[in-house]
C-alpha cells in the first residue's frame, strides 16, 4: 500500500497548492491512501466543514490536526459528522471527536492514528502512554497502521519514532512547519520523518507574513499573525509504501515542491 502525507496546509495559499498539485501527485505516485494535516488550514489556524470536505472531494481520505484543533468555533458543530478527520488522541477524555479511524480499502484496512507531543505543547495526557493503548486497539484489526505525531521538538519526535518503530508502519511528524530531510525506515521496519514540513506559503516565516514575525523578535511587541497572501508558494509531502502482508514499510521518500525544487521541469 502507498500513503501519501501532506504536511501542514496553511490557509488559502495551501488549499490552492493541494488542488492544483493533488492530482499530478496521485498520477505520479498512485498512492491508495492521501491523508492530509489541516489544522492550519482555515486562514492560519483550525479548519471549516467548507475546507474539510473540499479535502475530501480533491482526493484525501483522513484529515489529521494538531494544537490548533479548536480553532475555528465551529468546529464543535461538524466534528462528530465529519468521520474522517481526527484530532490528538491524547487530549482529554471529554473532548468531541476521534484520535483514530480504520479506513477500508479493497480489501485493506489501514488505521489512522493523530497524536500530539507534550514539550513547549500544552500539557495533555501522555502521548507513549496513549499510544500503547491505540496500536494493541488496532492491531487487532490490521498490520497497517499510520501516525502523525504533532511535535514541536525534534527529540521527542524521534523518542516516539524509536517507541512505536516495529508496530507501526509509519510515523511522520507535523507541526514545525520545517521538512527535515531524515527520512529513514527504523530498524523494525517503520518508515519515518522528524517533520513533513508546511504547504503554503515559500516567502514566509512558518506559513506567517515575514514583516510581521520580524516586528515581534525585533521589537518584542504583540502581533497578529497573517498568512502570507503575497509571496510564492511550497507543498510538502511524503510518500511511503507499504508491504500489504506484514505492515512493514519498504520505502519512504520526501516530496517537495516549491520554486526552487519545481515539480514540473
Ligand atoms: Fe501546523
Ligand atoms: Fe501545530
Amino acid at each position: 500500500m502507498k500513503i501519501l502525507f501532506i504536511g501542514d496546509v496553511v490557509g488559502s495559499p495551501g488549499r490552492d497548492m493541494v488542488e492544483q498539485y493533488l492530482p499530478a501527485l496521485k498520477e505520479k505516485y498512485k498512492p491508495h491512501v492521501t491523508i492530509i494535516n489541516g489544522e492550519n488550514a482555515a486562514a492560519g489556524k483550525g479548519i471549516t466543514e467548507k475546507i474539510y470536505k473540499q479535502f475530501l472531494q480533491w482526493g484525501a481520505q483522513v484529515i489529521t490536526m494538531g494544537n490548533h484543533t479548536w480553532a475555528k468555533k465551529e468546529i464543535f458543530e461538524f466534528i462528530d459528522d465529519a468521520k474522517y478527520m481526527i484530532r490528538p488522541a491524547n487530549f482529554p477524555e471529554n473532548n468531541p471527536g476521534e484520535g483514530m479511524v480504520f479506513l477500508k480499502l479493497n480489501g485493506m484496512e489501514i488505521a489512522v492514528i493523530n497524536i500530539q507531543g507534550r514539550t513547549f505543547l500544552p500539557a495533555i495526557d501522555d502521548p507513549f502512554a496513549k499510544i500503547d493503548k491505540l496500536i494493541d486497539q488496532a492491531q487487532k484489526r490490521t498490520n497497517i497502521i499510520f501516525v502523525d505525531f504533532h511535535a514541536e521538538v525534534t527529540s521527542e519526535k524521534q523518542a516516539m519514532g524509536y517507541f512505536v518503530d516495529g508496530r507501526v508502519s509509519a510515523i511522520v511528524g507535523t507541526h514545525t512547519h520545517v521538512q527535515t530531510s531524515d527520512e529513514r525506515i527504523l530498524p523494525q521496519g517503520t518508515a519515518y520523518i522528524t517533520d513533513v514540513g508546511m504547504t503554503g506559503p515559500y516567502d514566509a516565516i512558518l506559513g506567517v507574513e515575514k514583516e510581521t514575525i520580524l516586528k515581534k523578535f525585533v521589537t518584542g511587541l504583540p502581533v497578529r499573525h497573517e498568512v502570507d497572501k503575497k509571496g510564492r508558494t511550497q507543498l510538502s509531502a511524503v510518500l511511503m509504501t507499504i508491504d500489504d502482508k506484514t505492515g512493514k514499510a519498504a520505502a519512504v521518500e520526501r516530496i517537495l515542491i516549491n520554486p526552487d525544487h519545481p515539480f514540473f521541469r
